[in-house]
């Protein structure tokens, strides 16, 4: 009978093992503690092994006026512990009821060994239009509030990250009435330095990811919280020319109801996969946005999101696995 147990627990932790590698696009996802992650509209830092994942904390107990910013970390990209709420900030730049802190991103500086967070920051009728940077010592402290901006002077709303493979950093943001900018920022990261590239396309929820030689930028349409067909285009160098953009999945599907906010390169011992991370918004019940986050098929010039199905990720040998 003992033995009969010790057989029975082991398959349950076995399959409870399993399943925790498991990741369920569309679903609820919990942190180690059962709650619904809170990071919309999110970026991942990676330092050392483990990821911080960063967005927009929409829990409704958050203090009315307070924007919030969670900070998760993980090693397997399917477990999320929650570690602080690093930003809880009450309107630094008196721009009214419903102004927003959206999009954060967290780069890590290792000349000044500090995290610098971008945000986009408006009013509640979008037309402030700017940048929020805050720092912290820490992956997870509190971050301080430094000053906000429009880069380069540029209107900027929906912004992303973008690592490049040899460190270089870079903010790209949504500049209407223009299209889609490519900024380099400055070497301590507190402010931006220069364009790259302006993509004269009106995309949002901006994101690239430097794949196999070439690059791939996506983004949406500009549809407030509405699902629309996402884009993509490729190009040999950040600066362009950038090729005619493409949908990553049946139009009609609407990137199956989410949004992009980044791409995240896996590069493990056996292969590379990128995953798609987006949001499934839910405007009315912000703190139930879900997530889609899907590995992307990509190559020779073209990127297309599979439907979404749970799926399993291997962080060490970065092979990803979409579940039959
Ligand atoms: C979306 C944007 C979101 C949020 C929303 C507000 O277009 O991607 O981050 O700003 O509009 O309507």
């Amino acid at each position: 009978m003992k033995l009969f147990l010790a057989a029975i627990t082991a398959i349950i932790l076995c399959s409870a093992a399993q399943a925790a590698e498991t990741i369920a696009p569309g679903a609820v996802w919990p942190d180690g503690h059962g709650q619904h992650i809170q990071a919309h509209g999110g970026g991942i830092t990676k330092i050392g092994d483990t990821y911080y994942w960063f967005g927009e904390d929409r829990a409704r107990d958050n203090e009315r006026g307070l924007r919030c910013v969670s900070c998760y970390s993980s090693t397997d990209l399917a477990h999320w512990t929650h570690r602080h709420q690093v930003v809880k900030l009450a309107d630094p730049e008196n721009l009214g009821r419903g102004w927003i802190l959206e999009r954060p991103k967290v780069f890590y500086n290792a000349a000044t060994k500090k995290f610098v967070m971008y945000a986009h920051i408006d009013n509640g009728r979008y037309n402030f239009a700017g940048v929020a940077v805050l720092v912290c010592d820490t992956v997870d402290g509190d971050y301080q509030y430094l000053k906000s901006f429009r880069p380069l002077g540029h209107e900027s709303r929906d912004i992303g990250q973008f690592i490049d493979d040899d460190g270089t950093a870079y903010l790209i943001f949504e500049a209407r009435p223009s299209g889609f900018r490519i900024t380099k920022l400055s070497d301590d990261y507190l402010t931006v330095e220069k364009e790259i590239c302006l993509v004269p396309e009106h995309l949002e929820g901006g994101a690239l990811v430097h794949y196999d030689g070439l690059y791939y930028v996506i983004g949406s349409e500009l549809t407030g919280w509405n699902a629309n067909p996402n884009k993509y285009a490729t190009a040999k160098s950040l600066a362009g020319p950038w090729s005619e953009f493409k949908d990553i999945a049946p139009p009609e599907k609407n990137t199956y109801g989410s949004q992009s906010t980044m791409l995240l390169k896996v590069a493990g011992t056996k292969t590379t996969s990128v995953i798609f991370m987006g949001d499934i918004w839910k405007p009315a019940t912000q703190w139930d946005s879900r997530y889609l986050w899907m590995p992307l098929e990509i190559g020779g010039g073209k990127m297309s999101l599979p439907a979404p199905h749970e799926w399993t990720l291997d962080t060490a040998t970065g092979e990803a696995t979409i579940k039959k």
